[in-house]
């Protein structure tokens, strides 16, 4: 008999595969983030199948859209030159899953800040994420910054956000200050977006 609680073991070849699987698992109404969680990091990185999507930025680090998941999800391919790095952000009451494609990615988790947003924010912990590791969030766990901590090595990431979003909270780390932010999109399916609406929220 099968247990409730049971998952099924995916093991998707290609990225197009993972795509397939995904649109499963996000069409009814409840989310299993740790089945999500494991079929993301059961799919290895092939850069032939996500070069497409891959475009940098001199300056930032850049949000590329891969796939809208049938209005459930944004699944995006964000690419990270030598030192870049996101500000201390929320999701939007969103699940995140963040995978490596490439390189390493430093994630580095807050508490939220008090009320008032007065007073330095509390580091909680740090870890590097390898390629192929992939990690969850939301903003019952917390809040968390992410850097390429390679000064000489780029990096890439595959997210995943459900229900999408385009707006979140980003914090001064020193004050616990809220701004609300627009993210945008460096390219859609591997076309660029046009420079006036692809200003995204890492320098805010
Ligand atoms: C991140 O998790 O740091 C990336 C945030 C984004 O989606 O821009």
């Amino acid at each position: 008999m099968d247990h409730p609680m049971q998952t099924e073991v995916w093991n998707p070849q290609t990225l197009k595969e993972l795509i397939q699987i995904l649109h499963q698992l996000f069409s009814g109404d409840k989310v299993n983030a740790a089945e999500v969680q494991t079929l993301m990091e059961s799919y290895e990185s092939n850069p032939e199948e996500w070069s497409q999507y891959a475009q940098f930025d001199q300056f930032r680090y850049t949000r590329n859209l891969v796939d809208k998941g049938n209005g459930k999800f944004n699944l995006m391919v964000l690419c990270w030159g030598e030192g870049h790095g996101s500000s201390i952000h929320d999701h939007t009451d969103s699940h995140c899953f963040m995978k490596i494609l490439q390189g390493n990615l430093k994630e580095t988790l807050f508490d939220w800040p008090n009320k008032r947003g007065t007073g330095a924010m509390l580091k909680k912990s740090e870890r590097v994420l390898k390629e192929n590791q992939c990690a969850y969030i939301n903003d019952s766990i917390g809040l968390h910054r992410v850097e390429n901590p390679s000064h000489t090595e780029t990096a890439v990431s595959l997210h995943l956000y459900s229900p999408p979003f385009d707006t979140c909270s980003t914090f001064d780390q020193r004050t616990g200050h809220k701004q609300k932010v627009k993210m945008t999109f460096y390219s859609q399916f591997g076309e660029r977006t046009p420079f006036e609406l692809s200003v995204s929220h890492e320098n805010n």
